[in-house]
């Protein structure tokens, strides 16, 4: 299996690839190749996979982490250069409203109607778990929240007429079985980084997780939470971590601190393979 940074909020030291605050992954096993997330807008992805030598015609699926336009910006045009209708797997709250009041009232969810979409791609909508490939599947929900990491985000949604509170519910990661253990890929882990992880084990049965990538929101967290997730990931015996995009400067730096060599800081570009399958 491999894992392609096609876009994250850091370019790499000397890289020609194009940075943007957002995230776009491509998974790739068994010769599909499943698009996770589409960064704010489709130009930086398109320029990277070029340089990575890839055909947007290739994507054989997308995978949409949350509503955040920082993940689902670029799907229109991804979906145009991509040329023919293929299966977008989202939440299906993705398309409510969902913004921000800091520091004006603004929409940060997903810039697009469903029906724009629609018009070039089939939505699989589910809030349940989703095999897409053989050993790949979607959590689903993760309804089970740790307590240290409930929801710091302030968002806000339109619930029966008014304005409310938003959990982000539709926040859903990718998991997948290799032979040394689970490889979770994560969006912005609103769910809590830990309660994804511990979601991933219970919904697979397996307890050897070798891999954790993505952004971990940990960019406005508290000293003790970001100590308490770098605590929870070793007694969960987590091998490595890859992390960039929401996760801050503090709480990478308690990552690499507790991991050394285990740990990556992801960029566009980076292109981490997990042999063995
Ligand atoms: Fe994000
Ligand atoms: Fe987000």
């Amino acid at each position: 299996m491999k894992v392609y940074v096609l876009v994250e909020d850091y370019s790499g030291y000397e890289s020609p690839f194009l940075a943007q605050h957002g995230v776009s992954f491509l998974v790739e096993k068994d010769g599909k190749r499943i698009l996770f997330d589409t960064g704010q807008s489709a130009e930086p992805i398109l320029h990277n996979m070029k340089l990575l030598g890839i055909e947007p015609s290739s994507i054989d699926y997308v995978f949409l982490s949350h509503c955040h336009y920082d993940h689902t910006g670029g799907l229109l045009g991804i979906l145009k250069a991509v040329g023919r209708r293929i299966p977008v797997i989202a939440h299906p709250e993705i398309f409510r409203r969902h913004f921000t009041m800091s520091p004006y009232l603004r929409s940060v969810g997903i810039p697009f109607r469903r029906a724009e979409i629609e018009e070039l791609a089939d939505l699989y909508l589910t809030p349940k778990p989703l095999e897409i490939v053989e050993g790949i599947r979607s959590t689903g929900e993760v309804r089970s929240r740790e307590e240290f990491e409930r929801g710091h985000l302030q968002v806000y949604t339109i619930k029966n007429g008014q304005v409310q509170e938003d959990t982000i519910m539709d926040d859903m990661s990718l998991v997948a079985k290799t032979p040394e253990g689970l490889v979770i890929i994560s969006g912005c882990s609103h769910a809590g980084i830990v309660s994804i992880v511990r979601h991933a084990i219970r919904l697979t049965g397996e307890k050897r997780v070798r891999a954790v990538i993505g952004g971990f929101h940990l960019i406005d967290a508290s000293e003790e939470r970001i100590e308490r997730t770098v605590r929870e990931f070793l007694e969960l015996g987590v091998k490595e971590v890859y992390t960039g995009h929401c996760t801050g400067l503090r709480a990478e730096a308690a990552f690499l601190k507790a991991y050394g060599e285990r740990f990556r800081k992801l960029h566009s570009g980076m292109v981490v393979e997990f042999e063995g399958d």
